[in-house]
């Protein structure tokens, strides 16, 4: 089954329909052929729902660009920091991604699911010695980000008599629009070199014992405009210029980072995955070509349009309250803990009752978590049907940057994730329970003595 809509334009995942022939008269919703409200009763709430469709519809959708756009060999990554899991990399490796990943944890997840160490590219401004170690007994590539990893990298590599794969990462001096937190190619930014070491790297590089594949930029994430990533095929080519021309290094491949924004509410508007696969090969065919450069094989690496719009999170609906001439705030079973993204970046969502789909939405509330933090709110002015106690309320295109930026604030144990497809559901990832929240906790002997005696 394929579906030429682009997921990071849709607010729901691909595979979401009214249901309405499941015994009751208002319409449930349903991703993956799964009833949302049925969901809910086998598997507890919070719940991320996982659709494998919508995921894998945009792996697809990405590398069909690339074969259809770019003339030269290219490879998509995975940027695995949105949702890092053993399932999810598995899925996008069964789709012939690559997986980026920035620590050792990222690169253990990937590589314990069962992942080609080749395509793996570990990333991080302040990778640390057993990082390193672990990536060069692994052999996945090291994208290098500056000058304490790069001589550190060079003598591990020596010691070990290895010559390993490396990229190096540089700050374009590109600026787009998105939020200063998530935006990495102004140079004003801590990862990657500086434009003006580039040169004495490259030198050092000619007489190093690392491989040096090519070059990294990445400018920012949930992206909308084009010409920002038109615009760094014309910078990284004028690089690779440099390192032919000046330090005889031919460089083979370009990665151009990630960075396409994704649908979170109505009016967000951002490119499809073609068009941005479009403008991307494009923009290196055209910078490569005027220089008389052979083309790199071009990779990238999105996250968020990947896995954004793939997943929704059902809470269950608890507590009103009802401010006179206010608002009215419905406190939901999860919140900042589960989904971070709204008191860090004030980012916006959208939901939906999932047992009354089809009901009117004729209230406006604000959806409330449940930590003991003011600013713990999800959603500000939702247009709902009316809410009580027990509703099932689904936020939408929570994929990207939830689960892998959850925690246990207030001893909150964290969601349980299902993947969805065909109409049945598997557990990825099992609910966190008390004794999880435990298990790294120690009671030194004395404090023991203390608290059963007093
Ligand atoms: N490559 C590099 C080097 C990156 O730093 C990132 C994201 C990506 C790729 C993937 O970018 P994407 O395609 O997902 O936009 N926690 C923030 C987002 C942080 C992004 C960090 N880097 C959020 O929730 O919005």
């Amino acid at each position: 089954m394929t579906d030429d809509r682009s997921p990071n334009q849709q607010l729901l995942p691909l595979t979401a329909q009214a249901l309405t022939d499941h015994g009751s008269s208002a319409a449930h919703l349903s991703i993956g052929g799964c009833d949302v409200v049925a969901l809910v009763a086998q598997f507890g709430s919070p719940l991320y729902i996982l659709d494998e469709l919508t995921l894998r519809t945009a792996c697809q959708q990405y590398r069909r660009g690339f074969a259809q756009y770019y003339a030269g060999a290219s490879q998509v990554l995975y940027a695995s920091k949105a949702w890092s899991c053993l399932a999810v990399c598995a899925i996008v490796a069964d789709e012939g991604l690559g997986i980026d990943v920035v620590s050792g944890g990222e690169l253990y997840t990937a590589l314990e699911s069962g992942v080609l160490p080749r395509s793996l590219y570990l990333h991080g401004n302040n990778k640390s010695l057993p990082e390193l170690e672990l990536a060069l007994n692994s052999g996945c590539v090291v994208v290098v980000d500056n000058w304490h990893e790069l001589k550190n990298l060079d003598q591990l590599a020596r010691s070990r008599s290895q010559n390993p794969l490396v990229m190096l990462r540089l700050t374009p001096g590109i600026e787009c629009h998105t939020h200063e937190y998530i935006r990495t190619g102004h140079l004003d930014s801590k990862f990657g070199f500086d434009p003006n070491d580039v040169p004495a790297v490259f030198s050092f590089l000619s007489q190093s014992t690392l491989q040096c594949l090519g070059l990294h930029a990445h400018i920012g994430s949930q992206i909308f405009e084009l010409q920002p990533h038109q615009d760094l095929g014309g910078v990284m080519a004028e690089w690779f210029l440099v390192a032919q021309r000046d330090y005889g290094l031919s460089f083979s491949e370009l990665n151009i980072g990630g960075g396409l924004g994704i649908r979170y509410i109505e009016s967000d508007d951002p490119p499809s995955i073609e068009e941005w696969v479009q403008t991307v090969c494009r923009g290196v065919t055209e910078s490569f070509t005027q220089r008389h450069l052979p083309l790199p094989k071009l990779l990238c690496e999105p996250g968020r349009s990947l896995i954004g719009p793939a997943c929704a999170t059902a809470y269950t609906v608890g507590s009103r309250k009802e401010i006179p001439q206010g608002r009215t705030y419905l406190a939901i079973d999860g919140g900042m803990s589960d989904n971070p993204r709204p008191i860090t970046y004030q980012s916006q969502y959208r939901a939906v009752l999932a047992n009354r789909l089809d009901a009117g939405a004729d209230q406006v509330v604000t959806i409330a978590g449940k930590h003991c933090e003011s600013g713990d709110i999800l959603i500000r002015d939702l247009k709902l049907p009316l809410a009580q106690s027990g509703d099932v309320l689904v936020v939408l295109a929570t994929g990207a940057y939830n689960y892998s930026m959850a925690s246990n604030y207030n001893r909150i144990p964290r969601p349980a994730a299902v993947l969805v497809s065909n109409g049945s559901a598997s557990v990825i990832l099992r609910r966190e329970t008390y004794d999880d929240l435990l298990r790294q906790d120690c009671l030194p002997e004395a404090l023991h003595r203390q608290t059963t005696t007093s």
